[in-house]
Order: C-alpha cells, then structure tokens, then sequence
C-alpha cells in the first residue's frame, strides 16, 4: 500500500488492490495460521453512526490476528455528547490503539482525522464520501465469482449519496470493466465521482432502468436509498421502493449472474432471491472477515 492511512478508493492501484486480495485468499484458504500474526495489537473502533457488518468484521478480523479492540461505543455514550471535537477524541484514542477504523456522518472526516494522528485510519464510511474497505471485500467477492476483467457490471439504487458505490466505481477503473449506472435522475454520480471516471477513462454509461441492459451483466450491485442522508423526506419519499428487484426480474439475467449488495437492504432485493443461485451478498458480507485481516495485516506491517 502507497500510504499509511486507507481514505478514499482512489489511492488504490490495481497492484495495491491485487496484493490485499490475494493475501485476504492466502488467508480464507488456512485462517488459523493468521492467529498470532499480530498479537497483542489494539485496534480503535470509533463508529459515529450505526454498523452491524463493517465494525464486526473489523473487529473479528484484529481478533483472528491475535489481536483486540478498543471500542469507542455509541456517540451517546462517550465524550462526543459533551462537545468534544473529532480531532480530540482520535488524538486521544491513538494513544490507546495501534490504528483506527472511523465512521462518521460528515464527508471528509476520515481525511481531517488522518492529519491529527500518526497510527494508520481507515475510513469505515465518512457520510456520501467513501468507504474503501467495502470496496475492497466488493473486489474479492466479484473476483471469486465472475473474475474482475472483462467484466460488466450494473451498480443501481442510490449513486448519489452510496458511498460504497463511489469507492467501488473508482477502484474498478484499474480493471477492463464495463460500468453501467442504473438510478432515478435525481440520484445520479455525484459530479466529483463522475469526473475522476472521466479522468481514468472509465467505460461508464448511465440509464434508469434495469430492463435494458440486465441480459448484459455479469454482477448486478444494489444499494438501499440512503434515507439519512435527504436533507428533505419528501424527497425520499419520491424514488423510495423504485428500483427493487426480485426473482421474476432477473429472469432476463444471464444464469450465472453475482446479485449484490453491500447491506443492509431494506426492499431493494425480494427475499425470495437469497434461494437463487443469484444470491450473492451474504457470501459479500462474510468476506469481510478474511478482506480487513489482509488489510489490516498491510497496514499494520507497513506502520512497524
Ligand atoms: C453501507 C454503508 O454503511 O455505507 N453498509 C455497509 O457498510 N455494509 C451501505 C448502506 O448503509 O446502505
């Protein structure tokens, strides 16, 4: 890895990206051999928004490294409810951990708190940004299912406010893939996105609907509406439950179609799916165990 700290997808080369992948297969292959990779190493957990999958596989992945984590626990609880700053509480709490897994509500938070720290951080999602880690667990399971060249893939639901979607689209300019953007107008690319695509000469063609381009695609990624982030609800309520797909959908879908999702999923996939051979995204979800060990192993490595 090129730098200390994991912010954005965009930092990643295709070599950056092969090397966690292959060392996160080394592991999924004999994961008892890991154990005591990194005894003894503290990992910072500071979750400022709600995690299920992200901060329990990070903290599996320190544990199947020999290691152990410190846990911030929810905003309520800790000093952020008296008014403290970002830049205190990671100031503080890297004197308690040897890295730190960040999650917050604001673009950008991961970056401002990588200036005030010198243990590595890894974004977990900073608000609409980026979270690159998932991008990573993403790349392993479209690697293991479908192979990451001469791909095409169908990313639909949220573009706009999906950070998954971001760091994804960006990582997989490093591969011969076809991107194809399925969404209502009003949740298009952010333009930043848009332009770093343009910039790496991405094969990119947007649509808003499934229908057309469903019989080309070898991965269809869905994403839930993100409801948090509509600065107005009766926004939300406008393209809410568009966009969902279910077993008579992916009739039109080539057989060996990867359905998948970062979760949670709310009704953007008919549970009826997760009995076809379709169903991708509790396999997606698992790898995140095997993916954040290698990448934790890189990051702490690289910081020794
Ligand atoms: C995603 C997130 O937090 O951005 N969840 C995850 O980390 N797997 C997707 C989402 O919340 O919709």
């Amino acid at each position: 890895m090129r730098q200390d700290h994991l912010i954005s997808a965009s930092q990643l080369s295709r070599a950056d990206i092969e090397a966690v992948l292959d060392r996160a297969a080394e592991i999924d292959g004999d994961p008892a051999a890991w154990g005591d990779t990194h005894d003894r190493a503290v990992l910072g957990l500071c979750f400022f928004e709600p995690s299920t999958r992200t901060k329990m596989s990070f903290d599996t992945a320190i544990k199947r490294l020999g290691g152990t984590t410190t846990d911030m626990g929810s905003v309520d609880s800790s000093s952020v409810k008296k008014g403290e700053s970002l830049a205190d509480t990671v100031r503080v709490v890297e004197g308690y951990a040897d890295a730190l897994v960040l999650r917050h509500p604001s673009e950008g938070a991961a970056k401002l708190a990588s200036e005030f720290v010198d243990v590595p951080v890894i974004n977990a999602g900073d608000g609409a940004g980026q979270h690159p880690s998932q991008t990573l667990l993403d790349l392993y399971t479209i690697r293991e299912n479908v192979g990451l060249d001469d791909l095409s893939i169908g990313i639909m639901g949220d573009l706009k406010y999906g950070r998954t979607v971001h760091s994804l689209a960006e990582a997989l300019t490093n591969f011969d893939v076809r991107q194809h953007f399925i969404s209502p107008e009003s949740l298009q690319l952010p333009r930043g996105v848009r332009f770093d695509l343009h910039q790496s000469g991405a094969q990119v063609r947007e649509h808003t609907e499934l229908d057309g381009v469903l019989p080309d695609l070898d991965v269809l990624y869905v994403t839930r509406i993100q409801r948090e982030r509509f600065p107005d609800e009766t926004e939300y309520e406008k393209v809410a439950g568009e966009y969902q797909i279910d077993t008579e959908t992916l009739n039109a879908a080539k057989d060996d179609l990867a359905v998948m999702h970062p979760l949670p999923r709310v009704d953007e996939i008919d549970p009826a799916v997760d009995a076809t051979d379709h169903a991708t995204y509790f396999e997606q979800a698992h790898n995140g165990v095997p993916v954040r060990m290698a990448l934790l192993d890189s990051l702490l490595e690289a910081d020794q």
